[in-house]
């Protein structure tokens, strides 16, 4: 069964939150805290290892009764249910979305089509386990006989990305081989990557879902060119393994069927690290590691499926998210992590969040009247706070930010780990209180400034605060809490899509930039371009006099 396609601006909680924004708009975070002693309590969600304090927004109980209205208003609970029972939500594409599968337990039914996948999913994960075992204990070997030292992963997007993302993350937990990532079609990253690296111990990894993307297949074959000018064709076979569902593509592109893994249609490009895709982590890390991943999200989403939507974490986030962009019109949210580890998880997302819900046509294929998918943008703290945390303390914008931290490091430097978090802790209470005129006259005073010189500077050191922020804090960057934090976040965008009343799995946006870069090559080996606007034409014209 589809969705339903409610328009949220229709509904009575819609309404409802639009009168109690216009009553609300002006208050103060902290003087809600100075009334209610027990806010932080009412607002903490406890699960697992996470701790999960959202005190810090712009809310009251009564906004969020009308939040948690509009979630029931909008069949939440039942989009939930079909999400999960593999329900073709995926309209446009007519597709289940069921990366939870992915994840599900050996004696999880799901079905689609009228057919349990749950044992062809546990297929492909043990032929993940088997091969990333021997490759990692060096029993694999190469065309020379030599073990691999090195790994490849040629994708793009959700066949990057998330790979990427959790190969870093989970870096303190790595053996000995050394995976890279290649994307860009941008020669100059596949000629940078090669550069140090010996065909006889590296194996590739050619991961593409639909195994036509032009970055992916111009990529792969630079490298199995590079690679026959040390090797044979038939050495290709024990150095080249493609993760896809396009099986006769791969066979063309000279892949033996042994070394392919398959994935399925119902799998979203940018939800797929849980499949065969994750096969670049499985090597990185190991096979138990990538199962613990797994594990986290297979929890997380238990938690989703069953926790009522008040103590639900992605519910909660996605209706405080909804509040912001549709109610306060933020237009961006920014995804702090403090860890170093998790420097790629805001690029990750970004695909995740604005690839799913950047859509401004609504399931029954009108024009929306609201706002959807919010700009993400990030980078680890401390070192944001030194690069755009400025703007976030005194732009003019509304920016509401997650705040993610661990309770322990992971190389257990205390000295470390007690100033990164110190700050973590500074930041959301600074962005909560600011500093009002008086706490800034107070403190120019003990400087010993002049009172004119007090009158200058004042405006410019006061901080308005009330900025919202969420505090995600958990005990440490395991594999288990990784999978359970992004899978949060996928659930998040998932509850979002359906507020907004649109297709969150499809990405038809991608598509018109795709086909004109093709029209383009071509016309780039033509003398005369026609058939562009002059600027185009123009540019075209330079770089074809210049390249
Ligand atoms: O960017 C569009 C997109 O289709 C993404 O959704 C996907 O993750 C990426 O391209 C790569 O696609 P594929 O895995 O089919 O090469």
């Amino acid at each position: 069964m589809p969705l339903q396609k409610t328009n949220p601006t229709q509904t009575q909680a819609w309404k409802t939150l639009a009168d109690h924004f216009q009553k609300t708009r002006g208050r103060e975070m902290k003087d809600l805290f100075d009334s209610d002693p027990e806010r932080a309590a009412k607002f903490t969600i406890r699960w697992n290892d996470f701790y999960v304090d959202y005190s810090k927004n712009r809310i009251t109980e009564e906004t969020l009764d009308h939040l948690l209205a509009l979630a029931e208003e909008m069949q939440l609970k039942d989009a939930i249910e079909k999400y999960f029972s593999g329900d073709l939500i995926n309209e446009t594409e007519q597709r289940a979305v069921l990366h939870t599968a992915l994840r599900a337990g050996k004696d999880t039914e799901v079905t689609v089509n009228g057919e349990n996948v749950i044992p062809e999913v546990f297929a492909v994960k043990e032929k993940i386990k088997q091969f990333s075992e021997a490759v990692i204990s060096g029993e694999k070997k190469g065309y020379t006989g030599k073990a691999f030292t090195d790994v490849v992963n040629i994708g793009i997007g959700g066949s990057d990305l998330g790979p990427a993302m959790v190969t870093e993350a989970l870096k303190f937990y790595q053996n000995r081989l050394h995976v890279h990532f290649v994307s860009n079609v941008d020669g100059d990253h596949v000629h940078e990557t090669l550069k140090n690296l010996d065909p006889e111990t590296t194996l590739f990894v050619v991961v593409s879902k639909t195994f036509t993307t032009q970055e992916t297949l111009s990529n792969a074959t630079t490298i199995k060119n590079w690679f026959l000018k040390h090797a044979s064709q038939e050495d290709v076979a024990k150095h080249f393994v493609a993760v896809s569902t396009n099986l006769p593509k791969i066979a063309e592109f000279g892949i033996a069927d042994e070394n392919v893994f398959p994935m399925w249609d119902w799998v979203g490009g940018r939800f797929s690290l849980w499949s065969a895709v994750g096969l670049s982590i499985a090597l990185a890390v190991g096979h138990d590691n990538f199962e613990k991943l797994l594990k986290g999200a297979r929890e997380m989403d238990h938690h989703f499926k069953t926790a009522g939507f008040k103590n639900n974490i992605p519910v909660v986030l996605a209706l405080l998210g909804t509040w912001y962009n549709n109610f306060f019109n933020a237009e961006s949210e920014a995804i702090i992590p403090y860890t170093q580890y998790l420097s790629r998880f805001s690029a990750y997302l970004q695909q995740g969040i604005m690839e799913s819900n950047g859509k401004s046509v609504n399931r029954a294929g009108h024009r929306v009247d609201h706002q959807t998918g919010t700009i993400i943008w990030g980078e680890p703290g401390t070192n944001s706070q030194h690069a755009f945390f400025q703007l976030i303390h005194q732009g003019t914008k509304l920016i509401p930010a997650d705040f993610i931290g661990f309770t322990q490091s992971l190389h257990g430097d205390k000295d470390h780990h007690n100033k990164l978090m110190a700050n973590f802790f500074a930041q959301t209470e600074a962005l909560l209180n600011g500093k009002t005129e008086e706490e800034v006259i107070t403190e120019l005073r003990t400087k010993n400034l002049s009172e004119e010189e007090i009158n200058k500077l004042l405006p410019f050191k006061i901080f308005e605060g009330n900025k919202p922020t969420n505090t995600i804090l958990v005990d440490k960057l395991t594999p288990e809490s990784l999978g359970a934090l992004i899978a949060m976040y996928e659930h998040k965008i998932f509850v979002q899509g359906v507020i907004w009343n649109i297709f969150s799995y499809d990405q038809w946006g991608v598509e018109l930039g795709k086909q004109l870069a093709s029209t383009i090559l071509k016309d780039m080996e033509k003398t005369e371009v026609a058939g562009h606007d002059s600027s185009t034409t123009a540019l075209l014209e330079h770089f074809r006099k210049n390249s």
